[in-house]
């Protein structure tokens, strides 16, 4: 999960309590046997807060989740990566996916599922 300059701010998006998000979504990858990390901006600000999900045994494929800022997407989110995130994202989830265009730095994994 994406904690940079915008993503997880309060002077970005005050009233979100972003340490809870964290520590659901850090919950859901551990459930699914998983780690999460947070990492600096990922170079998507206009989507913060961005989250970057590699499903379970999938190591190429990365999920970019922009907008992982309401109870709706952050419970379908959880939802999605505690089921290791190889089903169809949930709406909420899918409704908010981007294409970033390019390969993130090595550090910007941020859910990575280990169960493979
Ligand atoms: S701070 Fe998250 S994309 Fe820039």
């Amino acid at each position: 999960m994406c904690d940079g300059c915008c993503c997880g701010t309060d002077r970005k998006h005050p009233g979100v309590d972003h340490a809870a998000i964290r520590e659901r979504i850090d919950a859901a990858a551990v459930s699914a046997g998983g780690r999460s990390r947070v990492v600096g901006c990922v170079g998507a600000c206009e989507r913060s807060n961005v989250v970057i999900v590699r499903p379970a045994g999938i190591s190429t494929d990365r999920v970019w989740v922009g907008g992982v800022l309401d109870d709706e997407i952050v419970d379908q989110l959880c939802d999605w990566i505690a089921a290791d995130a190889v089903t169809p994202a949930p709406a909420a989830v899918a409704a908010r996916v981007f294409s970033n265009g390019s390969t993130p730095p090595s550090v910007s994994v941020a859910l990575s599922g280990l169960r493979s």
